[in-house]
């Protein structure tokens, strides 16, 4: 038998680098997703098969072992195996599982590629050898893959991937998830610049350190921001919603997470119609968000790509993790 279990990406609305420290974020699933297939094997190795991306390799003893590509490719395997290991010591089973990943989120620029593939991960081995989990545990047993990847992440993520939808998240308080009536239309630019989250984390706590309360207030800011701009999106007052995108896209540049790249297709996008644009996860490249009414969106879309960058168009995706069997 083998379980596929596939999981969404995200993008952060309001609220990324402050939701580390305290108050709300604001987070939507997207329509594109990460799909992990699970198979037991007759030994005891954690076999990954990575092909897309130009890898293959597995873990035995916790040590990983390249079969297709560079050994150090393994380091971006290391919050997968953390999730498959955890999840077994969770079910009380030992087993060999062979995962293949598959996935259309674009990696390390901002859209939860990592979390999508631990969710997915953990589901795909909870159902293969435990008959599957609930949610709850899944999303916390990908939270300790994704400590793996950034260190102390806020648990954004994870929790988005698992549940999709809409979500108001908020770290060691919890979430709520909301429905609209509407569906606001985004535009996604992709820098290209790939960049680790752990780093521009630790770049905002550094600068935190040096400035507690300055940053503090910054932080507070966003945490209002956050809370306002779910009110006006939920009323779809479209205009206050790209408001605040351009008031928080000021505050995380402020908190030196913005990158030449992203600062060109923001504002490129404001003046091509969006009615608010700001950078999207943690910044330093990666990805920027552009609110837009329908008309100005190819405009939009030709802004970015004239400043180098990939417009990527999403929906919404109201379906968090899912598992079914295959083969
Ligand atoms: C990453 O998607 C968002 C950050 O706020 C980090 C986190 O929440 O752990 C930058």
């Amino acid at each position: 038998m083998a379980v596929e279990a596939s999981a969404p990406g995200k993008v952060i609305l309001f609220g990324e680098h402050s939701v580390v420290y305290r108050g709300p974020a604001i987070v939507l699933a997207i329509d594109k997703r990460a799909r992990v297939v699970a198979q037991k094997r007759s030994d005891s190795r954690i076999f990954f098969d990575a092909l897309d991306l130009g890898f293959a390799g597995y873990f035995e003893g916790g040590r990983y072992h390249s079969v297709v590509g560079k050994p150090r490719r393994g380091r971006s395997l290391e919050a997968f195996n953390m999730a498959a290991v955890k999840t077994m010591e969770h079910l009380g089973v030992e087993s060999g599982v062979s995962l293949s990943i598959r996935s259309e989120i674009p990696i390390a620029v901002g859209l939860g590629s990592s979390a999508a593939v631990s969710v997915a991960t953990v589901a795909a081995v909870g159902a293969l050898l435990g008959g599957g989990l609930p949610r709850d545990e899944v999303c916390s047993l990908a939270y300790e893959g994704e400590k793996v990847v950034h260190g102390t992440p806020s648990g954004v993520d994870n929790n988005i991937s698992t549940y999709g939808g809409i979500l108001m998240f908020e770290r060691d308080v919890g979430f709520e998830r909301f429905e609209l009536d509407h569906s606001p239309p985004f535009i996604i630019g992709n820098t290209r610049w790939k960049r680790s989250t752990r780093r521009m984390v630790e770049r905002v706590r550094m600068l935190r350190n040096r400035n507690q309360r300055v940053v503090d207030d910054i932080i507070d800011a966003i945490g209002c921001i956050a809370g306002e701009g779910l009110a006006a999106l939920r009323r779809a007052d479209l205009e206050r919603v790209g408001d605040l995108m351009n008031i928080n896209h000021g505050l995380l540049a402020s908190l030196g997470v913005s990158s030449p790249e992203l600062e060109l297709m923001v504002h490129a996008s404001r003046r091509s119609g969006a009615l608010g644009s700001k950078l999207t996860g943690a910044g330093g490249g990666g990805c920027m968000i552009a609110l837009a009414e329908d008309a100005s969106i190819p405009r939009i879309e030709k802004a970015i790509q004239r400043r180098g960058g990939e417009s990527i168009s999403v929906n919404i995706s109201h379906e968090g993790v899912a598992t079914r069997e295959v083969g």
